[in-house]
Order: C-alpha cells, then structure tokens, then sequence
C-alpha cells in the first residue's frame, strides 16, 4: 500500500499548493458586494480600473466606499478623493429600500466626458449585491456628472428594465 499512500501525501500536496496561490491571487480583486448605511456611509461599483467605460465593465465592476472597512461589504475599494462631490439620502422604510442619489467629479476617476453611463445591478456583475437587501440598481452618468443607486427587498422597487432613462427619471431623488 506504499503506492496509495505517496499518492495521497502527493494530492495533499498539490491541495496545499492551490490553496497558497489561491490565496494570493484573490488578495487584490475587490469585492463585488457594496452597502448604504447614511449619506457618509456608502458604496458604489465603478470599473475596476481608473478611466473605465461605465458600460463596458458591467461584469467587472466592483464596489468602492467611503470607508475601507464597511461591514457586510468585505474588500472594497475607497473613492478617490473628490470624486464623491454631494451624497443625498432618501428611504422609504414602508416599502424597504434605501437609496444616495448625487453628483460625482468624474476627473478623479478619469471617467470620460463623453461616456453617457450605465448600469450596474444584481445580474451585471453577476454576483454583485448590497449588502441586507436583495436588489440593487445603480447608474453612473459621467457626462452629466451624476450617480444614483437604491437597494431594495422588492424587486419591483428597484427597476432594472430603464437603463437609458437616467438617474432622475429612473430613480429621481436630489442631484444638487
Ligand atoms: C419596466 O418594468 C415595469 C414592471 O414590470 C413595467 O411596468 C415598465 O413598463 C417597464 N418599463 C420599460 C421601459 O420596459
């Protein structure tokens, strides 16, 4: 039984190994679960990248916070300084969903003037949430500048099917 039991030393091995490099590849991917908790608590997925296309990195967007360390919402990424240029709160605890509508400055994430926007939801990054609710819609629109997302227990409180219509027509909420 020497074969079997070099077989086995030799699996374990090569057990241990993947769960070292594991380890070390998942160490700089950011998370892809964000959360609201008031107006100076909160998180947005934005492309992984400085300078990102809005529409384009709706399966790799991940989350980025006021704050490094928001709980439920493990690695996350932190704003850029400045890009967060107004944060306004509104809920409606009847219905539970809570949302942060606002206005970005779209150059400390070198988004593109031009780049109308998109949206991020539970389906796109597929796997992506807010954290104690089911739903979420986000949209950014860099070349107006604005943001806006709500997270939901309801689905048909955050309506994911207007993608075009823009933060205000979809969400509405404070822009100042
Ligand atoms: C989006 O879905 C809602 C709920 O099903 C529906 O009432 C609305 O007409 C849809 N809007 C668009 C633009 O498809």
């Amino acid at each position: 039984m020497l074969f079997s039991k070099s077989l086995f030393a030799s699996t374990v091995l090569v057990a241990l190994l993947s769960v070292a490099s594991a380890g070390k590849s998942a160490n700089p991917v950011k998370g892809q679960t964000g959360v609201i908790r008031n107006a100076k608590d909160f998180c947005l997925f934005l492309p992984p990248m400085y300078g990102g296309d809005i529409a384009a990195n709706e399966d790799r967007a991940v989350a980025f916070c006021t704050k490094p360390n928001m709980p439920g919402a493990p690695k996350v990424g932190v704003f850029p300084a400045g890009f967060i240029k107004s944060a306004h709160l509104a809920r409606d605890t009847k219905k539970e969903w809570i949302q942060i509508t606002g206005r970005i400055d779209r150059s400390k994430y070198g988004l593109n003037k031009k780049d109308g926007g998109g949206q991020y939801d539970i389906k796109a990054p597929v796997g992506s949430k807010c954290a104690g609710y089911n739903h979420y819609v986000e949209l950014i629109e860099p070349d107006q500048q604005i943001y806006c997302i709500r997270c939901c227990k309801n689905k048909l409180d955050c309506p994911v099917n207007k993608s075009t219509y823009g933060c205000k027509k979809v969400l509405g909420g404070n822009y100042n």
